[in-house]
């Protein structure tokens, strides 16, 4: 799926289900961080109009997706807590490019973002299948086709932006790097724990 190297078990969906309200609260942030992913991006590339507008439309549904599932928060009668740490995007984060030339990051923050919604995308679709609430299915069900095109996005940036990197190499490395560190993740109730 997504190119994933890795599957996630599909029993992670039913510690995430154990705890809801944790669960929803990292969830929500996540969305949260996206959005602000997409804003960073639009920031400082922003000669490129097309990916203005276009992380602009992403930056906005990222945030109704987080006002979704604040939504789904406050109707079940649980409060958002406090941002989560989330140790699988910090690892990715190390992974990422920094050095090197300005459109190297830049290349290399695209397939950052990309990397991240294939995941996202993964933990939807696992959630979607195997959690017994029917209408939170069928809310990470329809979530899951929205990242899924998120995904696409990002990595046709890559692919249109690139001056110097090759982008099916590098994001080959991605996910053989994602592949291995995801091993020891599946265990906590957190959309990348
Ligand atoms: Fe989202
Ligand atoms: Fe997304």
């Amino acid at each position: 799926m997504l190119g994933l190297k890795l599957l996630t078990d599909p029993r992670w969906a039913n510690i995430a289900e154990s705890n809801l309200e944790e669960i929803l609260t990292d969830h929500a942030w996540c969305e949260q961080k996206a959005a602000t992913n997409a804003i960073t991006l639009i920031a400082n590339n922003s000669e490129h109009m097309d990916l203005v507008e276009e992380l602009t439309a992403i930056a906005i549904e990222e945030m109704q997706h987080f006002q979704m599932v604040v939504e789904v928060i406050k109707q079940r009668g649980y409060t958002l807590g406090r941002e989560r740490k989330d140790d699988y995007v910090g690892r990715l984060v190390k992974f990422s490019r920094r050095d090197g030339s300005r459109n190297n990051a830049f290349i290399d923050r695209l397939l950052f973002a990309a990397m991240i919604e294939a995941r996202s995308c993964e933990r939807f679709r696992v959630l979607s299948l195997n959690i017994k609430d029917q209408e939170l299915a069928k809310f990470y069900h329809d979530l899951m086709i929205s990242e899924a095109g998120h995904y696409t996005t990002f990595l046709n940036f890559a692919r249109k932006y690139t001056i110097d990197v090759d982008v099916d190499k590098r994001w080959k490395e991605w996910l053989e790097f994602e592949g291995e560190l995801i091993q020891s993740f599946g265990n906590k109730e957190a959309i990348h724990g």
